[in-house]
């Protein structure tokens, strides 16, 4: 099973260790393009991305984030921003809710 990372309004550059991270990755596995989930106001993971100078694809659904983002990082034409869901609908909220019986059953042992 894939891991999952709860969803949260959160930056990832205060973390000092992804910038690292991502580098290594970069490196090791010879990535050629970034595929993002959530740009949020593209001053997080989204900024890391960009200095990489791969083309970045992030896609957003909150259209202020959008609006936000494409605004910080309109000097990174490496950079596409999208609004939209990730997902469909439905799978989004078929994985919400197996996510959520997931969590409940583990909490509770059942
Ligand atoms: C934790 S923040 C992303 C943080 C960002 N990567 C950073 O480092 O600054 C989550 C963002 O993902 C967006 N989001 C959540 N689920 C999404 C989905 N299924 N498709 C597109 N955007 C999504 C939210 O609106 C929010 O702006």
């Amino acid at each position: 099973m894939p891991h999952r990372i709860p969803m949260c309004a959160a930056e990832l550059s205060t973390d000092s260790a992804f910038k690292p991270m991502v580098e290594r990755l970069i490196a090791k596995y010879n990535i050629e393009e970034i595929v993002e989930t959530g740009t949020y106001f593209g001053r997080g993971s989204s900024l890391i991305f960009a200095k990489t100078n791969l083309p970045v694809f992030s896609i957003e659904c909150n259209a202020r984030h959008v609006a936000i983002a494409k605004q910080n990082l309109k000097d990174y034409p490496n950079v596409s921003i999208f609004h939209g869901y990730s997902l469909r609908r439905k799978e989004m909220i078929e994985f919400i809710f197996e996510d959520s019986i997931s969590v409940v059953s583990q909490r509770f042992r059942f």
